[in-house]
């Protein structure tokens, strides 16, 4: 299939500028929210239509993709082939309902399983990070420079929480070893740490929603993209996901304790 990694990346970079706007100006009219797994599992009115939205465009620009999409607005997809969109409408849903900011609206594209295209919009920054291997990255329209191969003891770390609370995989180890930790709570803001070289790893356990844009974008850079326990990312599939810098994914995998 041939595709064109510039068209998608604009045409990516639109959507997001209208779902970014529409999510600020929404964020001021009633919300309804609801609990799915557990009481911190949360998904508001804004976070489906969000996702309606996207999928809408996405279907009338791009009628042959399928999509993969938290929500259940997006399609059953059993493999990679083709061009597949992934979409996390609201990332950080903890974030929009309790604090009104830290949150994203990222879209990853693969073909045939191949990473693509990444887009990730700070919502209420108004940046967009976005493009992949062919094209380069960039925020907005400037390009962004690749992020240096730091040690564990040189950066900060972010790790999801229930990560940071777990005994399972002695987490806090590596966390010792470096400069300090942090929680944002949205994989996608996370994402635009690790490429501007503001935090040097994130851990946390993803859907294939939280992790495709950033998996996109974060290679392209040179980081290092694994699951923990060292097999190959499946992108129809949840699971502990380890991004950082060559050196800490490195130093991460032998601390942590993995069985
Ligand atoms: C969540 C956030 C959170 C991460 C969770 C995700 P959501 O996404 O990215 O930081 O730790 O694993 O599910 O549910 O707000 O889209
Ligand atoms: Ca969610
Ligand atoms: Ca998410
Ligand atoms: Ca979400």
């Amino acid at each position: 299939m041939n595709v064109d990694s510039k068209e998608i990346d604009e045409f990516l970079v639109s959507l997001l500028r209208k779902v970014g706007k529409n999510l600020r100006e929404d964020s001021i009219k009633k919300m309804s929210v609801a609990t799915k797994k557990n009481r911190n599992d949360l998904v508001t009115n804004f976070d489906k239509k969000t996702e309606k939205f996207i999928n809408n465009e996405i279907k009338q620009f791009y009628p042959e993709a399928t999509i993969v999409s938290e929500e259940g607005y997006g399609d059953l997809v059993k493999d990679m082939s083709g061009l597949v969109f992934f979409v996390d409408p609201i990332d950080g849903t903890m974030n929009f309902v309790k604090r009104g900011d830290n949150f994203a609206s990222m879209i990853g594209v693969y073909i045939d399983g191949q990473p693509l295209i990444g887009a990730i919009i700070d919502v209420m920054d108004n940046e967009i990070y976005h493009g992949g291997k062919e094209i380069g990255l960039y925020i907005d329209n400037e390009k962004i420079n690749t992020p240096k191969n730091l040690p564990l003891v040189e950066g900060l770390v972010d790790v999801s929480a229930p990560m940071a609370l777990s005994n399972r995989f002695s987490v806090q180890d590596v966390i010792k070893k470096s400069s300090g930790f942090r929680v944002y709570g949205s994989a996608g803001i996370i994402f635009g740490h690790l490429l501007t070289g503001k935090e040097v790893m994130y851990m946390s356990y993803l859907a294939p929603w939280d992790l495709a844009a950033g998996r996109v974008m974060c290679e392209a850079a040179g980081l290092s993209v694994v699951s923990i326990d060292g097999a190959p990312i499946n992108m129809l599939e949840s699971q502990v996901v380890i991004v950082g810098t060559q050196k800490v994914v490195s130093e991460a995998l032998k601390t942590l304790k993995t069985r």
